[in-house]
């Protein structure tokens, strides 16, 4: 158990059908991608992995990979017929680099462990964003966490703003082709749905702004 570690779905997105998503221009991919993970029976056996992603912020890529954490969560029958409940975790990528960054916090430890050891787990913000210190350090903490989750048949889902081809030329083909390899992937194409969910909040001002102000 960490402090540091929020389990289960963050309130936000709870209580939320994917057939309620609104925003995406191909809204009917995107929910029949995700169907298709949730009912393929393969990948809690296998440990196969989602990336979710999108060129634009806000298509609503973190409320869907919750979704997808709730329905695998549901309670299921295991290979031998017994009932269980598959734990799940969500954790944002720039939240993981700080546990790993902080090598003497003991919960900072303990949360890296369970983050890297959770049966399914949502990396939320795959991103340099995110980034504390450089990219080669971000890389290799990617490959330590997905090397293990991969060896162990982990179920990983990943929300990023970088396409496949972006997420190669950042972080290398060679950490693209083992974070990725047993990956499907849903891309979410449209704008940002923030805007059409919070539009008082987001419409341009008419003011000019005052720098006087801001200095
Ligand atoms: N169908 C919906 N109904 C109501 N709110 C929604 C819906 N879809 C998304 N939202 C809200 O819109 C915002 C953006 O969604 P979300 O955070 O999932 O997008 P994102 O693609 O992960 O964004 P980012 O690129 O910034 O990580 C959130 O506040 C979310 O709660
Ligand atoms: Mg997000």
């Amino acid at each position: 158990m960490s402090h540091l570690i929020e389990y289960g779905i963050p309130p936000l997105h709870r209580d939320w059908d994917i057939k309620d998503m609104v925003g995406a221009d191909n809204l009917e991919a995107v929910q029949h991608g995700v169907i298709k993970f949730i009912t393929d029976l393969n990948v809690i056996k296998d440990g196969n992995c989602l990336y979710i992603y999108s060129v634009e912020n806000g298509t609503g890529k973190t409320r869907t990979a919750n979704f997808i954490l709730y329905q695998l969560h549901k309670p299921r029958l295991d290979e031998k017929g017994n009932g269980v409940i598959i734990p799940i975790l969500s954790v944002m990528f720039g939240e993981y680099l700080r546990f790993c960054k902080d090598t003497f916090g003991e919960d900072s430890k303990e949360a890296r462990r369970i983050v890297m050891m959770t049966p399914i787990l949502l990396l939320d913000d795959v991103s340099p964003v995110f980034s504390l210190s450089n990219v080669q350090n971000d890389r290799a903490e990617l490959l330590m966490l997905m090397a293990y989750r991969r060896n162990h048949k982990l179920v990983t889902v990943i929300t990023s703003n970088l396409t496949p081809d972006e997420f190669q030329k950042l972080y290398g083909p060679s950490a693209s082709s083992k974070v990725l390899e047993n990956f499907s992937f849903i891309q979410v194409i449209g704008g940002d749905v923030r805007q059409a969910i919070y539009p008082d909040q987001l419409q341009e001002s008419d003011e000019p702004e005052d720098d006087e102000a801001c200095r």
